[in-house]
């Protein structure tokens, strides 16, 4: 019915971030880029590649999981609406958002940095949902959580494990922000993966097709465009491995040469030596202790998981504690 979209970093805000993170990241050893950077239009199309991919499993399974368990999770929450961080185009969403239809419930709030993902969920939301208010974010969830309009009961989701895209660290913080969103009758509904043997998750991340490289190599993109950068991804190849100790995909970029790369607006220029990895992304994989463990340190109480069949990915329900 209504597409409306409140943008909560403008794109001054958004350049200047990037150019203090680019430059703190590529002056330090070893160099690294946080991960929202992957994530313009063309970023954010590639990961929809990606989630089709026959070794990505993880959107299969949580979609297979939420098949089973939208209606009765909608049923217990009764929301008014679904707020959804990190949303991208919100595809497993609609599975919820039919739910939250046949229970009276009316909006539809994604949060996301990509405000191209944002567009294209709204056009395709309201005119499946005629009913539908959908209020788009623009924002970065690790910032921006609070300012979030609230309108009545809620569910907020985090699907799609991005919360493994988080260190160990920034985890507890980032689930108390989410923890102050929810009054006390609301939810939060969490996809994890799960860890698994090692050749299916090194397979999830090194695609035969090589989308995932593209995906990974398109953050050099953003950074020569945005930063008057010189980068060309032909330079470096996608590297990504499991560390079984730390139970979690590391994702880098290596320099396949010596690259002397200057970025005209930062006024920077860096050395990548030949071998020398850039750290891009990392993707860590749950337990169910994990996850109970960090709700509790975050204020919230582990109610429900939920896996699918084959035990890859689970559901986690949060309420306040
Ligand atoms: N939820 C979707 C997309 C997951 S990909 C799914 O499950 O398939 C991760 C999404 O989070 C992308 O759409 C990306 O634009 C967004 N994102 C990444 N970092 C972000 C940040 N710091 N703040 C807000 N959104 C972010
Ligand atoms: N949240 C997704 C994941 O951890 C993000 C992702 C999938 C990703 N494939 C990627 C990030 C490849 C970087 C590179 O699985």
């Amino acid at each position: 019915m209504t597409v409306e979209i409140l943008s909560l970093c403008g794109p001054e805000e958004f350049a200047r971030t990037l150019a203090a993170d680019a430059r703190a990241g590529l002056t330090q050893s070893p160099k690294t880029l946080p991960a929202k950077y992957f994530y313009d239009a063309r970023g954010s199309e590639l990961f929809d590649r990606i989630t089709r991919l026959p070794e990505y499993y993880l959107t299969r399974a949580e979609t297979a999981i939420l098949e089973r368990t939208a209606e009765e999770l909608v049923a217990l929450v009764r929301p008014r609406e679904i707020v959804e961080i990190g949303a991208g185009y919100s595809r497993k969403t609609q599975l919820l958002l039919e739910a939250l239809g046949r229970h009276g419930g009316q909006r539809f709030v994604p949060l996301d940095v990509s405000p191209a993902a944002l567009a294209e969920a709204g056009q395709r939301l309201t005119a499946s949902y005629p009913w539908l208010e959908f209020l788009g974010v623009c924002g970065d969830f690790e910032h921006h959580l609070g300012g979030i309009p609230r309108s009545g009961a809620r569910l907020v989701c985090f699907l799609g494990s991005t919360i493994g895209n988080l260190t160990a660290e920034e985890r507890v913080p980032f689930l108390r922000d989410v923890r102050a969103m929810l009054e006390k009758n609301d939810r939060f509904l969490l996809g994890v993966d799960l860890v698994k043997p090692l050749a299916r998750l090194h397979a999830a991340y090194n695609d035969a097709e090589g989308v995932t490289g593209l995906f990974n190599k398109n953050v050099l993109l953003v950074l020569d465009r945005e930063l008057g950068g010189d980068l060309d991804p032909a330079d470096f190849a996608h590297r990504a491995f499991y560390d079984p100790k730390r139970e979690r995909i590391e994702m880098r970029l290596v320099a396949l040469r010596r690259v002397e790369a200057r970025f005209a607006k930062l006024g920077l220029e860096v050395v990548f030596e030949a071998t020398e990895e850039l750290h891009t992304e990392i993707s860590c994989k749950f337990r169910r202790e994990v996850v109970a463990r960090c709700f509790k340190d975050a204020g919230l109480v582990l109610e429900r998981w939920s896996t699918d069949e084959a035990g890859d990915f689970a559901l986690a329900l949060g309420r306040p504690g």
